[in-house]
């Protein structure tokens, strides 16, 4: 059913298509608005803009839900593994055994990065943050993969690169993590499978054979599925408009990943721990916390709570923090945030000020706690968020390129000063 939207300006009526997803989602196309008005829309954030059409990921903000290709996360998180979500964000549907053992091992072909990017890690001050060294890293191997710059790749070029940024992904970031630690960088093993050889790759010793914990394989794997995509958030829209110039792979994923290092976005959950922290050491009187939270003339904000679309609770947090429980009794932690971070969702979500602008917990209000059991330092969680959502950003990009999206300029109100005439220094 063809509806159209009616815009009446002045004594003029405008018909503008209407759009309909097949969740039902309605948008008016606004493509031809200029052309037919002279006028352009204004939405400072893109709160109310839809940037594209996508198959990938899709979300209700007010019922809570999430599904990546139609499956809903739940199955995905309880069933699935990060490789295979990783094949079906990208290629749109589940592998069978035969593709996923190809795409595995096809991975498993490109973990290992040039020796000279070792000097990339040198250059780094050894405490610098780590969502710097891998968005510089990341973006620098393009530079060992000219093929990558190609403005036309052939498939088998496009698909080379998209296997050549998953596979390094995880050597890098588990590379980062030994450099901050001053700890020898261990080699991926091909007999591992991804997650397990970043797991590995991280937390192997040179000296003694390393066992995998399942319980910690398991818990990546349920976080790296979480995180994979989002549909257009920050850091995706970034990926995208950034690929849209014809950038390469590399340089898009880089500019998703310093998007997502903001704590507003995939900081967060580094900001989570801060805070719960800063809350512990100052007695852990949640009530004045909240107090804080809700003040505005005080620039303190309950990390984790609140989200640009969910309105409802974030069904990935919902996992998590079961997972938490699960987690830490599995690996015998007893962690008082946690109980902190319960304590803090409990108070505000009976708070009228969260309650009417239905602040919930989102994604990075429990994963943190997870992530520190695990054994990673605070500022190493934003970082585990991109490696989670690399095959999104990869899909999205990819599905940007099938689309073969103009590249993305959005207009603007100029609010500045008018004609002006130039005035000589010595008049000024
Ligand atoms: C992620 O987009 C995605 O999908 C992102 C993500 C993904 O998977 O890619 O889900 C990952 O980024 C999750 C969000 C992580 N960020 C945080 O947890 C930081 C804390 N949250 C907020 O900064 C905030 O909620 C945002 C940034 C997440 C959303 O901000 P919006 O949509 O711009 O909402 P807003 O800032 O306009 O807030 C609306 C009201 C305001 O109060 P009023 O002006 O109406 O009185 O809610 C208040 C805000 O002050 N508010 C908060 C709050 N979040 C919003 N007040 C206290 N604490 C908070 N956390």
């Amino acid at each position: 059913m063809s509806e159209n939207a009616q815009l009446i300006i002045g004594d003029k009526t405008y018909s503008l298509p209407v759009i309909e997803g097949t969740e039902g989602e309605k948008a008016i196309d606004i493509s031809k608005l200029r052309d037919l008005t002279g006028y352009v829309t204004l939405d400072v954030g893109y709160k109310n803009t839809g940037a594209t059409t996508s198959a990938i990921t899709f979300l209700d903000g007010e019922l809570g839900i999430l599904k990546y290709r139609g499956y809903p996360i739940e199955e995905l998180a309880e069933k699935s593994s990060f490789i295979e979500v990783a094949y079906l964000l990208i290629h749109g549907e589940l592998p069978n055994k035969e593709q996923l053992d190809y795409f595995q091992y096809e991975i498993s072909r490109h973990t290992l990065v040039h020796e000279d990017l070792k000097k990339f890690f040198d250059g780094f001050p050894s405490k610098s943050h780590p969502m710097g060294q891998l968005s510089s890293l990341v973006c620098s191997l393009s530079a060992y993969y000219p093929e990558s710059l190609k403005q036309v790749q052939t498939e088998e070029e496009l698909h080379l690169s998209i296997i050549k940024m998953l596979a390094k992904m995880t050597t890098l970031v588990s590379w980062i993590y030994k450099k901050s630690l001053g700890h020898p960088y261990i080699y991926p093993q091909n007999k591992y499978d991804y997650v397990s050889n970043f797991v590995y790759m991280t937390f192997g010793q040179r000296t003694e054979p390393y066992v995998l914990d399942p319980v910690i394989v398991k818990a990546m794997n349920t976080l790296l599925i979480l995180h994979a995509d989002h549909e257009q958030n920050c850091s995706t829209s970034t990926v995208r408009i950034v690929g849209s110039s014809e950038s390469n792979i590399y340089a898009s994923v880089s500019s998703g990943i310093s998007a997502l290092w903001g704590p507003l976005h995939g900081g967060a959950n580094q900001a989570v721990i801060e805070m719960l922290e800063q809350i512990k050491e100052d007695g852990g009187d949640t009530d004045k916390w909240i107090a804080k939270a809700k003040d505005k003339n005080d620039p303190f904000r309950l990390m984790g709570f609140g989200h640009r679309v969910y309105k409802n609770f974030d069904p990935r947090a919902k996992i998590i923090k079961k997972a938490c429980d699960e987690i830490l009794e599995k690996l015998g932690i007893d962690d008082e945030v946690l109980e902190i971070a319960k304590k803090l969702e409990e108070v505000a979500l009976k708070d009228p000020y969260f309650v009417e602008r239905k602040l919930y917990p989102n994604v990075d209000f429990y994963s943190g706690i997870i992530y520190r059991a695990l054994g990673f330092p605070t500022d190493m969680f934003t970082v585990l968020f991109a490696l989670g959502r690399l095959p999104g950003w990869i899909a999205q990009w990819k599905e940007m390129k099938e689309h073969k999206e103009p590249i993305g300029r959005p207009r603007q109100i100029y609010t500045g000063k008018v004609n002006r005439t130039y005035v000589e220094l010595k008049d000024r």
